[in-house]
């Protein structure tokens, strides 16, 4: 069987690293099996991490700073490459194309009353591809966004193919900056597979921390802070009736909804309270916006849900979210790692895996998942040198 070894780049809606798996692939799209061979985490400079965020944010951006930041990104994302493959001692040459998902810095859904959706990740593949010389796929997101998708989320399609199992219903739970569920019944292939955003993961708690100490913290590590407060019921019932946990899927979500705007909006109205209690509320929505979006839109209960992301190494979000699916009849929740599937490597593998559909010439995005109005080619290529 045909091996290729494909570079996965991910760095997600919490810039808090680059991710960089190096994968070797087995056979052609759809039928493929992946080993990882290495994952590198680099660090983004500060500075350049710091211009991401206020560019995200709600303040206007100039042309010229998006236009560096591109750039910037794209060194930043080549970087990561060299990195990994010194780390893991394999030669430039041995490796068949890098696939990187980019930085978000806008998401734009389709929805009612905005005539076309879009979206938007720095780091040009272009640049990525001349300075590793080789050769590198990018844009997934754009051709199912094109005809009416949400381009997202795109990770399902590799759950499908690497996680699913033939006899017990699983959910596959991603809790990074905005938490995303993959619903893979008991069978193989894609008809039948379901996916969307459940709403914030760690972004929310994240906002709220970085605020209230002036942005000399970026979480709540290890829930400490949650640990000392205690749910503003008030308040939670307020939150919990946001639009977005009602809306029927398909549907994303993004920093644009749950990140400082909103917790900001948080704060006005909630004058006086303790940050303590913010972040436990904050971090109890979190878990029941999970539980409730699998209790409104999943066809049944999981046998098991199978946990990945940052949101796993914050065990008061991990006692609030046990808490909320024993409710629903659901116990057996596992750790992504125990699946042999690194959690922090996780997307970046989805990503080479997404480069090798790319290459095959293989639609990657689940029309039923992301709204598109069919199946489409995911991505673009940017020769290498080599
Ligand atoms: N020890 C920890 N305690 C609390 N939160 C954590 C911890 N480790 C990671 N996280 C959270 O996970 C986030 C990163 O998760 P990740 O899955 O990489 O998200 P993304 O895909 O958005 O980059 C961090 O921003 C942080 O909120
Ligand atoms: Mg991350």
């Amino acid at each position: 069987m045909t091996s290729r070894i494909i570079i996965g780049l991910m760095s997600g809606t919490s810039v808090d690293g680059i991710d960089a798996a190096i994968v070797e692939i087995r056979g052609r799209a759809p039928r493929l099996s992946a080993r990882l061979l290495h994952h590198h985490q680099a660090n983004w400079p500060l500075r350049l991490r710091r211009r991401l965020l206020a560019a995200m944010g709600n303040a206007p951006s100039s042309a010229a700073e998006i236009c560096e930041l591109n750039f910037l990104t794209a060194r930043s994302f080549a970087a990561a490459v060299q990195s990994a493959l010194q780390h893991a001692r394999i030669a430039p040459h041995r490796v068949t194309a890098v696939a990187s998902h980019g930085q978000t810095i806008c998401h734009l859904p389709p929805q009612p009353g905005r005539t076309t959706g879009s979206t938007l990740q720095l780091g040009d593949v272009s640049v990525i591809a001349a300075l590793t010389g080789i050769q590198t796929i990018g844009n997934f997101r754009s051709a199912d966004m094109a005809v009416g998708g949400h381009g997202a989320p795109l990770v399902p399609w590799t759950d499908a193919i690497l996680l699913r199992d033939t006899r017990k219903t699983r959910a596959i739970q991603n809790i990074g900056g905005i938490a995303n569920v993959t619903y893979l019944p008991p069978g193989r292939g894609f008809s039948d597979v379901l996916a969307f955003d459940t709403g914030p993961g760690n972004m929310a708690i994240d906002a709220l921390i970085s605020i209230a100490t002036g942005g000399s913290r970026h979480c709540d590590t290890n829930g400490r802070i949650a640990r000392h407060g205690r749910v503003d019921e008030r308040l939670f019932t307020r939150l919990k009736a946001h639009r977005y946990f009602s809306q029927q899927p398909p549907k994303s979500t993004g920093r644009e909804v749950f990140g400082a705007a909103f917790v900001e909006n948080l704060l006005t109205r909630a004058a006086g309270k303790r940050i303590c209690d913010l972040a436990a509320t904050l971090t109890a929505l979190t878990a029941w916006s999970i539980a409730d979006a699998y209790h409104r839109f999943l066809p049944r209960v999981p046998d098991e849900v199978i946990i990945g992301g940052g949101g796993l190494h914050n065990p008061e979000l991990m006692r609030y979210l046990t808490a909320d699916l024993a409710k629903l009849g659901c116990r057996t929740l596992i750790p992504m790692d125990q699946l042999k599937i690194a959690n922090k490597a996780r997307e970046a593998m989805a990503f080479a895996l997404l480069g090798a559909a790319a290459l095959d010439g293989v639609p990657a995005n689940l029309p039923q998942v992301t709204g598109a109005a069919q199946l489409m080619l995911l991505g673009v290529v940017a020769q290498g040198t080599g």
